[in-house]
């Protein structure tokens, strides 16, 4: 028999309404943080960084450390499937991520998901040794990009302002397409089902250009292999919860989180929390969504702001979070001071 779970993260994605809302951030490792930088600075890439066991278990519990979140996400990126399956993948200073695009049938016969284990043992390892080190209440977040916004990264080379590549493809040749999301959704099922594995408690599916596709797309290359990726995780490790993060999905967001079997969903900044609480929380948590500017710009608007968050979607399952990643320019005494007032009671 399975005990009552007792970590907050884990008792808000089961749907419980907490007094005061667990609480992480997307992106809470990285550059505003100058031990992050003192880190990053002897790694010589950041692939390599992510490959690195004991460099990458120690960046993600500096933001534990200092601020003592709820969950702690293991630190790695999306793009390390697109690196396991053989693309070529460099991230270049200041420019972001690079890689020898993919076109055509040819591109995709080229992949090889076989590699995805082997490859990304060393995240596996890092899980181990990160969950050995948590406290009691704290959860292990994994993640993985969805195969939507994977594919973005992989047709696009990089990072896009249209996304003209990526859809001009799945709207000519959705067969060939869709062998290239099929494969994906594979081998983010292997990759996820072996970070549970390694100590891994929930984990996050991250689309991130959800937001992009029109409702049909948007049904065949986000709903349809989020839910196959979901359906596959909860056969194989019974009871891991699972985030979906469909950015920009809109009106498409109740669709996604019945559809999709996610436990939570993620919402950017732009879903107004009402809407939320009236329609998402009572098909599943909630997780978001406060803007990432108010960070950088703390006092008294952002004071007003989470209360606000708090007030309504405190009400249902939920998880406080961003709308979207910690911006580099945050000033760490910022988020210590939500972190303050995340653990006051309510109406204080
Ligand atoms: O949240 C965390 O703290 C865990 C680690 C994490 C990273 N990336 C580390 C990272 C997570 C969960 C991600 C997710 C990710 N990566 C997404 C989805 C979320 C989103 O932002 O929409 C995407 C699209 C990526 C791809 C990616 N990785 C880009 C476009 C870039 C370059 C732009 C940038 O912000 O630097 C990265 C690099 C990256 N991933 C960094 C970090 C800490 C910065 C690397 C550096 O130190 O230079």
């Amino acid at each position: 028999m399975q005990t009552e779970p007792a970590k907050p993260l884990l008792r808000a994605l089961a749907g419980e309404a907490l007094s005061s809302p667990p609480w992480w951030l997307m992106r809470q490792a990285g550059r505003y943080l100058p031990e992050y930088r003192e880190v990053r600075a002897r790694a010589h890439d950041f692939v390599e960084l992510c490959l690195t066991p004991e460099l990458a278990a120690e960046l993600t519990l500096q933001p534990i450390r200092r601020y003592g979140m709820d969950g702690a996400i293991l630190f790695s990126d999306i793009l390390m499937v697109p690196f396991a399956l053989g693309q070529r993948l460099a991230f270049q200073e200041g420019e972001g991520p690079v890689l020898a695009r993919i076109e055509d049938l040819a591109g995709v016969t080229k992949l090889d998901p076989g590699r995805i284990a082997s490859s990304l043992a060393p995240v596996f390892e890092t899980a181990r040794r990160v969950r050995g080190a948590l406290d009691p209440r704290t959860t292990l977040i994994g993640f993985a990009g969805a195969p939507w916004t994977v594919a973005t990264y992989m047709v696009e080379g990089g990072g896009s302002r249209d996304f003209r590549r990526v859809k001009g493809w799945a709207y000519r040749d959705p067969q060939v397409f869709g062998a290239l999301i099929d494969l994906l959704a594979e081998a983010t099922i292997e990759y996820l089902a072996g970070q549970i594995e390694a100590g891994v408690e929930v984990v996050q599916l991250f689309d991130s250009w959800a937001g992009i596709l029109p409702e049909p797309a948007f049904v065949r290359w986000v709903v349809e292999p989020t839910r196959r990726i979901v359906e596959a995780l909860k056969l194989r490790c019974a009871g891991c919860p699972v985030i979906g993060f469909p950015r920009g999905a809109g009106m498409l967001h109740e669709r996604y989180l019945r559809d999709t079997g996610v436990d939570g969903i993620g919402i950017d900044t732009a879903v107004p929390p009402s809407y939320a609480n009236r329609s998402l929380q009572p098909h599943g948590t909630v997780q978001g969504n406060l803007d990432p500017v108010l960070l950088i710009v703390g006092g008294t608007a952002l004071e007003e702001a989470v209360r606000i968050l708090r007030r309504t979607l405190g009400r249902g399952p939920y998880i406080f979070n961003l709308g979207h990643g910690v911006l580099p320019e945050t000033p760490p005494e910022n988020v210590q001071a939500l972190a303050r007032l995340l653990a006051e009671p309510m109406d204080a």
